[in-house]
């Protein structure tokens, strides 16, 4: 695998979501019943059992978030603590030993700190995505934990996840399910992932940029996208996004829940979304840290398209959402208290 161009020769404003082996990743080793401290290393290529379980048994779970270029030159991360917390409840669903949460968030300050020429500048629209990533390794062949796991955290620059950025796109419901009722679709799990390859296969091929997908008990209401969480504007000033138990808890969620209510004056609404009551909002998106906010077009349900707001033009409180959001990660709009952590680099 080559190695990532020198920071002096990336376009900053053309990139897309691509993997890049950058100089310094941290990594890891769990044995005997406990972590390493872990180090910072040049080397982009794990070394694993052939019987480890992250390949076999998908005991992998991972966890996406982004440090981001203020216009003073300063480096910050959005709310890690909460995807320290969330890596920590997705490793107890496959039975792994999480990495403590404080450590974890240190640990990805040192990625974004070793490669600091890449994160992108400010105004550019990029970011640094950083990918910390558990797996059980070591040789086992029976349905059973593994006994050693390696951690790691790897970084790249990216730019827009959906091809649009914030021009709207369409999207489409799909047959498949991403999760089961009570399987692991609260959780950040590679299995989940796989599962998906398909549907997001199917609906690129038919010209959407993502699946809708619905409940999988009664495939009434709808659940997620399939990498950011969904959300529609209603006519009353609602921000509405669906309430489950097999969906994503999206971060990025979570904050929009908070700025629509204290930065936006709305109403925001956890509930059911019924995907035959869609006349409800006038406006609607998928957010993600990925996808940021991602208007959506319209939605394809049962061969007929539902279009929001425009499928050319992002609605005016999708904007402000986008604008808020956006406007506290790069460092232009005040944060509520505690959603920033500065990285010293
Ligand atoms: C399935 C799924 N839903 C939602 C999200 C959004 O979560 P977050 O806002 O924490 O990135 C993600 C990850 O980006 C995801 O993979």
């Amino acid at each position: 695998m080559a190695k990532a161009p020198k920071a002096s020769e990336i376009d900053w404003s053309n990139l897309g979501f691509n993997y890049m082996d950058l100089p310094y990743r941290f990594l890891a080793h769990w044995k005997d019943g406990k972590w390493d401290d872990g180090e910072l290393t040049e080397d982009a290529t794990l070394h694993i059992s052939e019987g480890s379980t992250g390949l076999h048994y998908g005991q992998a779970d991972f966890e996406g978030l982004k440090a981001y270029r203020t216009k003073n030159n300063d480096i910050q991360l959005f709310r890690p603590d909460q995807n320290a917390a969330r890596m920590h409840k997705s490793c107890e669903r496959l039975l792994m030993p999480a990495f403590p949460e404080d450590k974890f968030v240190e640990a990805v300050k040192s990625v974004v700190k070793a490669n600091a020429d890449y994160v992108p500048p400010y105004g550019t629209g990029g970011t640094l995505y950083l990918r910390p990533l558990m797996i059980g390794v070591g040789g086992n062949i029976g349905v059973h934990p593994a006994q050693e796991y390696i951690f790691t955290i790897f970084a790249m620059p990216v730019g827009a996840y959906y091809k649009g950025g914030v021009t709207p796109t369409n999207f489409t419901t799909s047959y498949y399910d991403r999760a089961a009722p009570h399987g692991t679709g609260q959780s950040k799990v590679g299995g989940n992932y796989g599962g998906s390859l398909l549907p997001g296969d199917e609906a690129h091929k038919a010209g959407y940029s993502d699946v809708i997908y619905l409940d999988p008990a009664t495939h009434t209401k709808i659940e997620e996208a399939g990498s950011a969480n969904f959300f529609g504007v209603t006519k009353d000033n609602e921000f509405v996004t669906p309430k489950s138990d097999s969906i994503l808890p999206s971060i990025t969620k979570k904050s929009l829940l908070y700025l629509a209510e204290h930065n936006l004056g709305m109403k925001a609404i956890e509930g059911d979304v019924f995907i035959d009551k869609l006349d409800r909002f006038s406006e609607a998106g998928a957010m993600g840290t990925a996808a940021v906010i991602a208007p959506i077009g319209g939605i394809e349900y049962k061969d007929e398209l539902h279009v929001f707001y425009s499928e050319t033009e992002v609605g005016p409180v999708t904007q402000k959402l986008y604008d808020t959001l956006t406007g506290i990660q790069f460092g232009d709009v005040e944060a509520p208290e505690g959603w920033i952590q500065k990285v010293e680099y």
